[in-house]
């Protein structure tokens, strides 16, 4: 087989028809509001916390500077345990808040903190839980949810993969103290770069809101040492535009994971995962797990391949955030303590997924792979 002709990479951002968004631009220049809560905005954070199924929402210009800010919010200090099986942006909105990260392991179904690990790291240091909803599927929600209020702990969910998602009906965004998303241009919905705090009180959006601007409560006010992750206008009338495509890329996406699905579902040594029982996904990636003992090939070794074929596919979450010099030292970074993200890390590979995806490039990956 000769490679493709034109390169397939994991992801290709999903994009409005560019004559819509030129319509929002115009209005831009002529209000030439540009930033700084304007009407855009303001409507954004309206109608997307519509969509999602959510009551306090604000809307941030990126997710990394979200998380930062949500670790402010509730004034997390100390130990916060965290999975090491996720995109560095976690455990790097602790370190800049000086909050030690504990890992604790994985479940070795849909990857995301394995809560009697989470129990087994709790130490008197401990104030909170950051676990992430990886690939978009839910964590263990009411099993953290116990685990926090048994210790009194503050659960924030790094929700980052997991827009749309609904667990018997009920937005996912909706557990937890506080989740985080983004809207980066790799996401299954995407404002160039965004992020989004999702909280249940106002009061506690009003310290967002205030964190988020520089500390700024009026004029001549500021109350808290903020920061600027303030979203602009332009990002929040791609926001806007993007809500009217939305559900035709997750009903595009699916359809996609289902093709993966059924043509990989006998090749031995390949693991899918699945739809999990009341759960609408948004299929934002598509991970399988090699087994080499099984497949014959590694991980790697099919990774590399697969480049040959103009495919390129990625190795998320390899290495570990636990394996990055920064973290390396810490004692919960052992590998021992990881085993089962240690064994994850190595076998799993992300397949390209994005809504344009067409069927035949679908049955030409899956073609290599069998
Ligand atoms: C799990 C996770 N957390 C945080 C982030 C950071 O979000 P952003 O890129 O919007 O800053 C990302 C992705 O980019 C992510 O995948």
């Amino acid at each position: 087989m000769d490679p493709l002709e034109k390169p397939i990479y994991v992801t290709r951002p999903a994009l409005p028809p560019l004559e819509e968004f030129i319509v929002y631009l115009e209005k831009i220049w002529e209000s030439r509001i540009l930033t700084n809560n304007g009407p855009f905005h303001e409507q954004f954070e309206r109608d997307l916390a519509d969509y999602l199924g959510v009551k306090y929402l604000s809307v941030f210009t990126n997710g990394n500077l979200a998380l930062m800010t949500a670790l402010q919010v509730l004034r997390i200090t100390g130990e916060v345990i965290t999975t090491p099986f996720s995109f560095v942006a976690t455990t790097h909105a602790l370190w800049w808040n000086n909050i030690r990260p504990v890992f604790a392991d994985i479940e070795p179904d849909y990857f995301s903190l394995d809560p009697d690990k989470v129990e087994a790291a709790i130490t008197p240091q401990t104030t909170a839980i950051m676990p992430v909803h990886v690939y978009g599927n839910p964590c263990r929600v009411e099993q953290l949810k116990n685990i926090s209020d048994k210790y009194g702990l503050r659960l924030i969910y790094d929700a980052a993969h997991a827009f749309g998602v609904k667990i018997n009906d009920n937005s996912i965004l909706n557990y937890g103290d506080l989740s985080v998303l983004s809207f980066h241009a790799t996401k299954v919905y995407n404002t160039f770069e965004g992020g989004a705090i999702i909280c249940h009180d106002e009061v506690t959006k009003n310290r967002i809101d205030n964190l988020r601007n520089f500390g700024f409560v009026d004029e001549t006010t500021v109350v808290i040492p903020g920061i600027n992750a303030k979203m602009n206008e332009l990002q929040a009338a791609m926001g806007l535009l993007q809500l009217k495509y939305v559900d035709k890329v997750i009903e595009k996406r699916k359809k996609v994971a289902a093709q993966y699905r059924e043509t990989l579902k006998d090749i031995v040594g390949i693991k899918c995962l699945y739809d999990m029982d009341g759960v609408n996904h948004s299929y934002s990636y598509f991970p399988v797990l090699i087994d080499k003992d099984k497949y014959g090939k590694s991980r790697d070794e099919v990774y590399e391949q697969l480049k040959y074929y103009n495919i390129f596919t990625r190795r998320y979450f390899y290495p570990l955030i636990s394996q990055f010099p920064t973290y390396k030292g810490l004692s919960s970074a052992r590998p021992d303590n990881l085993v089962v993200a240690e064994r994850v890390a190595n076998q799993v590979l992300c397949l390209p997924m994005f809504p344009d995806l067409e069927n035949d490039v679908i049955a030409r990956i899956c073609g290599l792979l069998k």
